[in-house]
């Protein structure tokens, strides 16, 4: 008899266990807006979108996309967890917002254009060609990633509904002085002290940082995904301080942009059929 009772015992313990488990996982599955889909579509079009995402992780060294690279970063770098992380620069959802109105090119751009674009600027590389494998692959899986999100496209800028959010702070607040000693405390041990990157994290200015056509390379834009993104695991930063940190890792040289250095060819601009 008290065999069987603490035999009842123990199935209670356990039970209430797995439902404590089973109820903090589902209050920490993500929103809605920022699901990722669960499964990868069929056949020739569930492989494109995987080799996207293989080159969105591994764009510096990946056979397809190295070549139009011009640094050490991936497009992961900043899209962080391949652009499926809620915050840093999500691509979930992103592709709704296209074709959209593009106030720094005066037109309407595709997704593909943004795509290539980041090629240009944040990867400080070529641009590849529309059409290209590389190209389709990546806006595939940013495609992918907004399965079920509604069509709404964006006539003010080329951003998707889920897109970082600018801070509510004036960027001549902007101290790199503290940012200096901030940046020594939090970041330093990652990024390295000469900001070149270390096996932990990657470049944030020099030779192989983004370069300066690049969104990062505005105060604003940097400090809004400081505020979400880093540091890695451990976000947290107020709004001044990464205002202030922004402000000295952009107070480094990094290279310049002059578009037509990034543009390739016009035999090299588009291709049909890969
Ligand atoms: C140095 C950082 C960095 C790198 C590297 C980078 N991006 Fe971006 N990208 C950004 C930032 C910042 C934005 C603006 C995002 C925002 O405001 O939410 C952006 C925006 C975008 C957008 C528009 C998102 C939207 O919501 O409409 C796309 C698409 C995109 N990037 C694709 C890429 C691809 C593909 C790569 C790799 C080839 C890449 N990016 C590499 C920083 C980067
Ligand atoms: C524990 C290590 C770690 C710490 C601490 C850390 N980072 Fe990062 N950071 C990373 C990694 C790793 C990535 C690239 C993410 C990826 O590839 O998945 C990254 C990416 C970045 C990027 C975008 C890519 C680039 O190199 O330009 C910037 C900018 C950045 N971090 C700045 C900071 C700042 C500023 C701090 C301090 C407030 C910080 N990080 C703290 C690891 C770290």
């Amino acid at each position: 008899m008290r065999h069987r009772w603490s035999i009842l015992f123990i199935l209670l313990v356990a039970a209430s266990i797995l439902s404590v488990k089973l109820f903090t996982e589902a209050s920490e599955d993500p929103p809605e807006e920022y699901k990722v889909p669960a499964e990868y579509p069929p056949h020739e079009l569930g492989e494109h979108v995987k080799l996207g995402r293989a080159i969105v992780e591994q764009t510096n060294v990946h056979p397809l996309s190295k070549d139009y690279v011009g640094n050490s970063l991936t497009c992961s770098s900043c899209h962080l967890k391949a652009g499926t992380d809620p915050h840093a620069a999500t691509f979930i959802g992103a592709a709704a917002a296209y074709p959209a109105w593009s106030p720094r090119e005066k037109r309407v751009i595709t997704l593909e254009d943004r795509v290539l674009n980041c090629f240009m600027r944040s990867q400080n590389g070529k641009r590849p060609p529309l059409g290209s494998k590389v190209s389709t692959a990546i806006t595939a899986y940013i495609t992918w990633l907004s399965m079920g999100h509604m069509i709404n496209m964006n006539h003010l800028k080329p951003l998707g509904p889920n897109h970082v959010k600018p801070l509510d702070i004036k960027t001549d607040l902007a101290n790199s002085e503290r940012g200096a000693i901030l940046y020594t405390d939090k970041c330093a041990d990652c990024h390295g002290e000469e900001g070149n990157g270390t096996e932990e994290g990657p470049p944030v200015w020099g030779a192989q940082s983004y370069n300066a056509g690049a969104g990062m390379s505005q105060n604003a834009k940097l400090a809004a995904w400081l505020k979400v993104a880093m540091p890695m695991d451990n976000t947290g930063l107020t709004d001044q301080e990464s205002l202030d940190i922004a402000a000295y890792i952009n107070s480094h040289e990094r290279p310049v942009f002059v578009l037509e250095e990034h543009l390739p060819g016009a035999d090299g601009l588009g291709s049909y059929g890969w």
